[in-house]
């Protein structure tokens, strides 16, 4: 059997990750009689005291309903409410918090975009989307599409699991109307060239629509400088509660789109003759909003600007080297997905054992991935494949940890394939 040599808890960039690792409660449990190892961040991260606090805090002292300027709470609430969305406008360096509309997630950011969107389409317009996007990137255009007569065409990836820029090429056309591309993948990890596709979609004319939610527990997106036109990420991956998400748009658009929800908070008037809509952002929030969660969203976001970012990834980057380092110490392990700018992500398939089984047997040690085929069939039918296991990795998980999993993935090898 190969042996591995000992990592230590200490990142090699000098990062305090056992300090670090303090910050996050959950992860210090047993599991199955083994102490926890959670690798199922780009499912759903694990989040910090500061964001848990800051929860219980609004609870216990600000909680009333936001906008209602009726009494101090109502202020105390909707400061802390509107505070969160500057946070997250100076997070993505947005020109404007008009431009940040609440959403339950990056799901619902697209599906609103999809929405608001159809009043441009015409049949025989085209979407053009990447083969590797995740479902919720897929289905709410092929469900614009059968509304408008548009089709949703896929652009290439190549077997190394980056995307296919000839194939983009050639597919951005004439009838392309709309690029929904995803900026890292959920399966494979790749980092796309996202300013690279949003500036040759800009040139043709096309309104881009970027998938932010694998990108943003990584790397802080500038969305000026990208220049997309609409961005969404979910909180619940950036270290943030469940339940919210964000949409960033670009004004005109926003402006010019539809709201997708009546009801109230959305609106300036409403009569049985007519009713106007509220100005932006507020146009797109109907009914009471996810207050709490947009504070937790908040507090996340300030946790991880207390935290050195550049030090982060390159932590980051240090356990997907390893990772990768490892892979050959267990027989008939491959990766699925070897792009060279990647997350630090590993899917991967071992002969012999079905991915799913893999995720049980690590389970047993204590051990948390992903398997199956992570909401991106197009993706696993592109490789051949039902599913993968995943292994996705976030800041606070130790070089120790990565050896632990290639341990048991050895054991599980040597007892099952
Ligand atoms: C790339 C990508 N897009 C979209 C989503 C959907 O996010 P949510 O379920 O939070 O709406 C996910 C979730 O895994 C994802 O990984």
């Amino acid at each position: 059997m190969t042996t591995l040599s000992v990592a230590s808890n200490q990142s090699p960039t000098g990062l305090d990750i056992h300090a670090i690792r303090q910050d996050f409660p959950i992860l210090a449990q047993q599991v199955n009689g083994k102490p926890l190892v959670y690798l199922d961040n780009g499912a759903s991260a694990q989040k910090p005291v500061a964001v848990l606090d800051a929860m219980e805090r609004y609870y216990r002292e600000m909680h009333s309903n936001v906008h209602r300027g009726a009494h101090t709470l109502g202020d105390r609430a909707t400061v802390a409410f509107e505070g969160a969305r500057e946070t997250v406008r100076a997070f993505l360096n947005a020109a404007s918090t008009r431009q940040i509309i609440w959403t339950r997630g990056t799901t619902e950011a697209i599906n609103l975009v999809a929405n608001g969107l159809a009043p441009r389409l015409r049949a025989g317009d085209e979407i053009l989307v990447s083969r590797m996007e995740h479902h919720a990137n897929i289905v709410p255009w092929q469900m614009l599409a059968e509304r408008t007569g548009a089709k949703v065409v896929p652009f290439g990836i190549t077997p190394e699991g980056e995307l296919d820029l000839e194939s983009f090429d050639q597919l951005l056309g004439e009838r392309t109307r709309i690029l929904a591309v995803t900026h890292v993948s959920n399966a494979l990890g790749t980092v796309n060239p996202i300013r690279e596709l949003v500036a040759k979609a800009k040139a043709a004319g096309v309104i881009t629509v970027v998938d932010g939610a694998q990108a943003v527990p990584h790397y802080q997106p500038d969305v000026q400088a990208l220049d997309c036109d609409f961005y969404a990420f979910s909180s619940h991956k950036l270290f943030g509660p469940t339940g919210i998400g964000v949409l960033y748009g670009k004004e005109d658009l926003l402006n010019e789109m539809p709201p997708w929800q009546g009801g109230g908070e959305m609106i300036e008037r409403v009569s049985f003759e007519r009713t106007t809509w509220n100005v932006l952002p507020y146009k797109f929030e109907a009914g009471t909003p996810a207050i709490a969660e947009a504070v937790g969203l908040g507090a996340a976001i300030d946790y991880l600007s207390s935290l050195d970012r550049p030090a982060l990834e390159a932590a980051e980057a240090d356990l997907l080297t390893r990772a990768n380092q490892l892979v050959e110490t267990v027989p008939g392990m491959s990766v699925i997905g070897t792009a060279r700018n990647k997350v630090p992500v590993i899917s991967f398939k071992i002969e012999g054992l079905h991915p799913s089984d893999i995720g049980t047997l690590l389970d047993q040690q204590g051990i948390a991935i992903r398997t199956g085929h992570h909401c991106a069939m197009p993706l696993m039918d592109f490789y051949g494949v039902p599913g993968t296991a995943r292994a996705s990795f976030a800041f606070y998980n130790t070089q120790d940890e990565v050896d632990q999993l290639f341990t048991a993935l050895q054991k599980i090898q040597r007892l099952f394939a």
